[in-house]
């Protein structure tokens, strides 16, 4: 989704606004520009497009320097992705322009009342309204915050803005449900929508929370309340080093956080198990034992693959809680008028934090007065400060737009979830305690031998890089991956997949089977086996073509499959690690085969930061 920085203080702007947005680019984008003081006017180019075409046209302009400036990467809601339409935006007299993320809900009516007084609008965005508010408060004030202020009152919907007068060395920045970040460094500040993008320059920040703004100037910042009370705000430090950030000689973000992952699993567990003792130790718990004890339900709200791990939590927290556990799509869980009450845990996930449609589910289960704890990996963001107590998910930054490694680290914190209140409820045995954190220390070397296929996973794919379908078909805790699978495999590869349990393939999609039509199957060796094994027999008798994530050293699927991917023998509910990241590397492969740009597939955006 959109990106923003900003830029004050002493050094050449445009350097550090370029790289901030490169940082920003995994967000996912399809135009650009950036905004600087040039001789008492305000400079503007923008690009439809890349970065790369954004700097093309930077240095065809001569004598370009200024210490000041905002820059955007838009991800197109309001108008086409144009050079036009992409941020920032001018005031009708170009005294003033706007960054904005975010979507303003009344923009049309806005539009209609200003144009009735003779303003001409140039864009199809919402966001151009802003620039045209605040300048006409600004035009009779002269005052860049209060104007800001003002306008504000008048916008209805959500917002992470930056405002840059032609006649102030000053940055405001104000924000309502869009994340933003300040970095102070030495002399000089920086704004952001992301921590990435200022990384380099500074690690102390401070989190904007929704209705602050924010006046910066070359020496000073003031952040105040919309009613303009002044308000204090403590200083966060990043611990995100810079190579976190960076591809360390992989081809793509995507593989190197696939590879990553045995030892971000390491770091998810690491101080979280008293091995003397068997217990769990979380930090972040502020529930106390009495709630765990009258819990009525737990909802797990989510979306895309953090949704998906939402239902395997669903299996694991049931089978060892006995507590009846709910999941739902964040955006649809608000709709649906949910019965839950303050004896409900809400269990929201996300990677980023950052994502609308979880927040809003959070606000409905808040209003309601259900508990809420965030799984969140991003430090700092919105969801995690928002719920009532939660765990890091410890994954380390995740630039590619599919989710990998967020995602395993995501079910290992449900697991230590799940030990966490089954020890407070003494639901869980000792014996069973002991096999779980066993099964959890063994992930990483059981995922590095997954890894170790690596080449024999990228060979299977390379058939499979003109396939126009798929499908993914697993059972129990197995289906939920499977439908992981699918995803990924349509997000970066651009092939149509469903998911699906394995069984239900015969009340519909068998229909679909033909020579051109390959099947993934996840197929451990569990109780589900021969099940499954009719399936993939039903698949085989009309030609469908089968690939087979299968335990090692088992005969009869080589027989029954096309192709084979083996991944090693571990307990039924540990598989879901070993299967997603085969189905990871097969979709990886098969998009790097057909020259994806797997970073950053089109449309798709890494948060996504509207409902
Ligand atoms: O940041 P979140 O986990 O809240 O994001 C949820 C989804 O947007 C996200 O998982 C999306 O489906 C990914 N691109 C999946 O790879």
């Amino acid at each position: 989704m959109c990106g923003i920085i900003g830029y004050i203080g002493k050094k050449e702007a445009i350097p550090i606004l370029i790289n901030g947005l490169k940082r920003l680019e995994y967000r996912g984008y399809d135009s650009c520009g950036v905004c600087i003081h040039d001789n008492n006017l305000l400079k503007i180019i923008k690009a439809k497009g890349k970065i790369v075409d954004l700097e093309k046209r930077i240095k065809k302009e001569n004598n370009l320097n200024s210490t000041i400036g905002i820059a955007h990467t838009r991800w197109a809601t309001h108008g086409i992705p144009n050079e036009i339409n992409a941020h920032p935006h001018f005031s009708e007299d170009n005294n003033l322009a706007i960054v904005h993320n975010g979507i303003i809900e009344n923009y049309d009516t806005i539009k209609l009342l200003l144009q009735k007084e003779g303003y001409v609008f140039k864009t199809q965005t919402d966001s151009e309204v802003i620039a045209f508010l605040v300048n006409k408060f600004y035009k009779k004030s002269n005052n860049l915050k209060d104007a800001v202020l003002k306008a504000l009152t008048q916008i209805t919907g959500t917002y992470g803005l930056l405002v840059l007068s032609k006649d102030k060395r000053e940055i405001i920045v104000a924000r309502k449900g869009s994340p933003i970040i300040i970095g102070i460094g030495k002399n000089e500040f920086f704004v952001a929508s992301d921590t990435s993008a200022i990384l380099e320059y500074t690690k102390n920040v401070i989190y904007l929370d929704d209705f602050e703004i924010a006046k910066i100037t070359d020496t000073n910042y003031e952040i105040t309340s919309l009613k303009n009370q002044k308000i204090n705000k403590e200083i966060h430090k990043i611990k995100t080093s810079l190579d976190q950030i960076e591809k360390s000689g992989y081809k793509h973000f995507m593989l190197k956080e696939i590879f990553e992952q045995p030892e971000k699993i390491k770091d998810a567990l690491s101080g979280r198990i008293d091995f003397k003792n068997n217990r769990i130790v979380l930090g972040g718990i502020c529930l106390t034992k009495e709630f765990f004890k009258n819990i009525n339900k737990i909802v797990i709200v989510a979306c895309g693959t953090s949704w998906h791990c939402a239902l395997i939590g669903k299996f694991v927290l049931e089978k060892y809680l006995r507590i009846s556990v709910e999941v739902d799509y964040a955006s649809e869980f608000r709709y649906r008028n949910p019965i839950i009450d303050e004896n409900s845990l809400v269990i929201a996930i996300s990677q980023s934090g950052e994502t609308a449609d979880t927040l809003a589910a959070i606000k409905e289960a808040k209003e309601k007065k259900a508990k809420i704890f965030g799984i969140v990996n991003v430090v700092g963001s919105t969801i995690a400060r928002t719920s009532d107590c939660g765990i890091y998910t410890r994954a380390g930054p995740e630039i590619g737009v599919a989710s990998t490694k967020a995602f395993t680290n995501q079910l290992v914190s449900l697991w230590l979830l799940t030990l966490f209140i089954g020890q407070k409820l003494n639901k869980i045995t000792e014996k069973e305690t002991k096999e779980i954190i066993n099964n959890l220390n063994n992930l990483p070397e059981k995922i590095k031998i997954v890894l170790n296929e690596s080449k024999k996973i990228k060979e299977i794919a390379s058939k499979f890089k003109n396939s126009k379908n798929f499908l993914y078909l697993g059972r129990g805790i197995n289906y939920p991956i499977a439908l992981e699978g699918a995803l990924k495999l349509k997000e970066i590869s651009y092939i149509h997949a469903e998911g699906y349990p394995a069984a239900e393939m015969k009340h519909g999609p068998i229909a679909l089977i033909d020579k051109n039509m390959p099947s993934v199957f996840i197929i451990n060796k569990n109780k589900n086996y021969d099940k499954i094994i009719s399936n993939m027999q039903e698949i085989k008798a009309r030609g469908g073509i089968i690939i087979s994530i299968a335990t090692k050293g088992d005969e009869q699927i080589l027989k029954l499959s096309d192709h084979t991917i083996f991944v090693p023998k571990m307990d039924t509910q540990f598989t879901t690690f070993v299967n997603v990241i085969a189905m990871q590397l097969l979709a990886y492969y098969i998009a790097d085969h057909k020259n994806c740009e797997i970073d950053k597939p089109r449309n798709l955006a890494k948060s996504v930061t509207v409902e």
